[in-house]
């Protein structure tokens, strides 16, 4: 039965069948979320990459919907463009003339990839529009609308520029490890206005970029601009990751605070990545969401799972905290995913807890002398995924060696972030969605996602070493949102 597959999350997106990576094009438009993603409609593997879509009302229940720009053959020849990533925008004003009169609607911007036998060509940007709430969308008939004649120039995240009335468009160079912004009154005429990079991490090519204002968790009203970059992950360049710049854009260029503090990783763990923002959450919500691609491309696709193959992590909302340090990203869950929690089920420490496969944990570390301390996920004979802190190095993990059979050697990790005790105190809430673990620390102060590939099922342990351990623990089952 769809849905109820081995390993199949229960309230984190995934497309029905087939490969996904990258979300796209996430927009609020007219009392929906649109997730647009990109999509394989013929395979389990990348390939023939196009827009596949899904609808919700409130970020967790998802309507797939029929794929919405597809791969296509070019005329007379024998190449074809994919679509690659890139984001959608509300057009209301009709500054793009792509509507009738005195409307509006979603025009997306996304990387034309051209291709002739598996050799890439050309990469360029594109748009298509849609009069009827993104059901259908018509590829503009003058596409490219931006060509700087490259291999590599991808994944074009447009916003309006409210001060200036402009759109801005954020699209990277991925190779040189560069980020430019460009403007247009129109979405079809862009002109350069500056090029950020390379800076921080430049380990990996930059993808996916994302210029956005955040807000202050301290007072939402105030915010900071934040630049998004995909890349390399914080544990190394094997694995893709995310980090992040924190400055001021004044409509032509982006400024990092403090240069020197960089590279700022938004997530510790491996199966992050390619996140961006909705557009368009109307101002009186006050805040940002972002979505990210539950995997990694260093062994993505071999993970074992069928008829789909990926899924998108938990939205979030994102805050700015104005450390010693300078401003940090914190992350925390869409409050819409409180709705989710079942019965809360009691949780007793000195013995095993079955742990229903879609559960949230929340667990306080109040004090003890414990110089470790956390949770055990007990998924089999030998197997174990284990979640702690390490006093002695200050750190929050996230131990997957053993949580499953070795499908790909680049799998087995262990993730760690740096966290503090608050008082005495560590607070864990983890969300476990069969194949996916989420571990938000001191209120998103830092984030692991993992995924795993257990074989029995799940039982809970607390577990302490070097002393004891005062632990508050709360368990919920959480409702499927496919059901
Ligand atoms: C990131 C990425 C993007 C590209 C897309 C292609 O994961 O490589 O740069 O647009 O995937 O599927």
């Amino acid at each position: 039965v769809r849905y109820e597959e081995k390993y199949r999350p229960q309230y984190h997106f995934s497309p029905d069948h087939h490969w996904t990576n990258d979300p796209n094009g996430l927009i609020y438009y007219k009392g929906e979320y649109h997730l647009f993603y990109q999509y394989n409609p013929q395979g389990n593997i990348w390939g023939h990459m196009s827009w596949g879509h899904a609808v919700s009302k409130d970020l967790l229940h998802w309507q797939h919907l029929p794929v919405a720009i597809e791969e296509y053959a070019n005329a007379g020849g024998s190449d074809s463009t994919m679509i690659f990533s890139g984001s959608a925008v509300a057009d209301d004003q009709n500054t793009s003339g792509f509507f009738p009169k005195d409307s509006g609607g979603i025009v997306s911007i996304y990387t034309s990839h051209v291709h002739s036998r598996g050799q890439q060509l050309r990469q360029h940007q594109s748009v298509a529009f849609s009069s009827d709430r993104g059901r259908t969308f018509t590829r503009y008939e003058h596409n490219p609308v931006l060509d700087i004649k490259l291999k590599d120039f991808r994944d074009p995240k447009v916003m309006w520029y409210a001060p200036e009335k402009k759109w801005v468009m954020t699209v990277v160079i991925p190779d040189k490890f560069k980020a430019q912004f460009y403007a247009s009154k129109n979405l079809k005429d862009w002109t350069l206005l500056s090029t950020f990079g390379p800076l921080g991490d430049t380990a990996k090519i930059w993808e996916c970029p994302d210029l956005l204002q955040v807000p202050d968790v301290a007072d939402p009203s105030k915010k900071k601009w934040v630049l998004l970059i995909s890349n390399s992950h914080p544990q190394g360049p094997k694995y893709v990751g995310m980090q992040y710049f924190v400055g001021n854009f004044d409509g032509k260029k982006f400024t990092p605070d403090n240069p020197s503090q960089y590279p700022l990783y938004l997530e510790y763990g491996k199966d992050f990545y390619a996140a961006v923002s909705f557009s368009n959450i109307p101002t009186t919500y006050g805040r940002t969401i972002l979505l990210g691609w539950a995997n990694n491309w260093a062994y993505g696709q071999h993970i074992p799972t069928s008829p789909w193959r990926s899924a998108m992590t938990l939205p979030r909302e994102l805050y700015l905290a104005n450390t010693p340090k300078g401003y940090r990203i914190l992350q925390r869950p869409v409050r819409e995913l409180a709705s989710l929690r079942g019965d809360s089920i009691a949780f007793d420490p000195a013995t095993e807890t079955a742990l229903d496969k879609a559960s949230e944990i929340e667990y306080i570390f109040n004090g003890g002398s414990a110089t470790g301390f956390g949770l055990t996920l007990h998924t089999g004979s030998n197997e174990e995924t284990r979640i702690g802190y390490d006093k002695t190095k200050g750190e929050v993990f996230v131990d997957r060696t053993h949580s499953g059979p070795v499908f790909d050697p680049g799998f087995p990790s262990v993730e760690r972030a740096s966290a503090r005790l608050k008082d005495g105190k560590l607070k864990l809430q983890i969300y476990v969605d069969h194949s996916i673990v989420e571990v938000f620390v001191n209120d998103g102060e830092q984030v692991i996602t993992d995924q795993i590939f257990p074989t029995g099922d799940y039982v809970l342990k607390t577990w302490s070493e070097g002393g004891d351990a005062i632990a508050d623990v709360k368990l919920w089952k959480m409702r499927s949102v496919w059901k």
